[in-house]
């Protein structure tokens, strides 16, 4: 299988600040590949990189099998990039956007037009709007079209979803797994954790450090240890007393309830005692399935 992406030991500062630390990773032809993690982790940083715009102070590089440091020129025309602020033109109507894209890549929009009418559909009946005047929801439809219009083969998405309505956010991952079908690759990244199930692979970032590659759902598997969900109507206090608790290892806010491990890998019979002394008396704890986010916690601790 070719490899569009394949980099090692990039690393990259900013100041004192280590935005990269030792990045090495490679992403396979019409893959859906995920960076995931929080503000900071340097998902932006690394995208800038692999998209020509920003040098690493070192390591090894290539894209579409060719280096960035040397072949940038013609790599660009087969990149698109949809940078985390959306890249639009804000006083440009929804077509002018799309041609003014087409035209800087010396294509038309009629040309690729195939590859985004499912895209722009949606977004077609304004055309003559201003993409200032646009709900976050037809932004990212437009910037997406925008990104795609000279047919690039690489797609490099900077939180494409973050700040748009759960229903868009649905929506954007449909057309994501149609655009795959067409042999474009993907890079997209989020710190969204329900969204890397939608990957084909994730990379987990944090502190400028992959800390796991793999599927999702293997990334879910190597949760190691027995996860209990605890609900109750007072969920603050709830963790103040698990934190409390000598034979708690780790409990964190998950949704309406509070993921729990404990130190031998059992539930304490004693625990639903003192909780009850605590004052929690409306515990309900129940073995819970670790999701992306446990297993992440579980490897930032290490
Ligand atoms: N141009 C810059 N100058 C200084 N520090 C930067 C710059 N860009 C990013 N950083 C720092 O590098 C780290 C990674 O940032 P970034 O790649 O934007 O993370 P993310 O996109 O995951 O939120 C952060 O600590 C950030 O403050
Ligand atoms: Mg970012």
């Amino acid at each position: 299988m070719q490899k569009v992406i394949e980099t090692s030991g990039i690393c990259k500062k900013f100041g004192t600040t280590t935005a990269l630390d030792n990045i090495s990773f490679s992403v396979n032809e019409s893959e859906v590949f995920g960076f995931i993690g929080p503000d900071g982790a340097g998902k932006t940083t690394l995208m800038r990189v692999i998209t020509t715009l920003l040098l690493p102070d070192s390591g090894e590089i290539e894209v579409l099998g060719k280096n960035c440091r040397t072949g940038y020129k013609e790599l660009r025309k087969e990149i698109g990039y949809m940078p985390g602020r959306f890249s639009l033109y804000q006083d440009l109507s929804v077509e002018e956007n799309l041609e003014f894209y087409a035209t800087v890549f010396g294509t038309t929009v009629k040309e690729n037009y195939h590859l985004i009418s499912d895209i722009y559909s949606h977004i077609e009946p304004f055309r003559k709007r201003l993409a200032g005047q646009l709900s976050g929801g037809m932004k990212q439809k437009l910037a997406l079209s925008c990104a795609l219009i000279h047919k690039p083969k690489l797609l490099v998405l900077d939180e494409p979803t973050t700040g748009v309505d759960a229903v868009s956010r649905s929506e954007f991952w449909d057309m994501l797994g149609k655009l795959r079908k067409n042999n474009i690759t993907i890079l997209v990244s989020t710190p969204y954790m329900d969204e890397a199930m939608r990957c084909d692979r994730v990379a987990l970032i944090q502190n400028g450090k992959i800390l796991a590659i793999n599927t999702p759902q293997s990334i879910k598997n190597d949760f190691s240890s027995k996860l209990f969900s605890i609900k109750s109507r007072e969920k603050y206090k709830l963790i103040l007393a698990l934190r409390s608790f000598s034979e708690t290892n780790t409990s964190y806010p998950f949704g309406e309830n509070v993921h729990v491990t404990f130190k031998d890998n059992i539930l304490p019979p004693s625990l639903k005692g003192y909780l009850t002394d605590y004052g929690v008396d409306d515990a309900v704890i129940s073995e819970s399935e670790a999701g992306i986010e446990d297993r992440f916690l579980e490897l930032m601790q290490t």
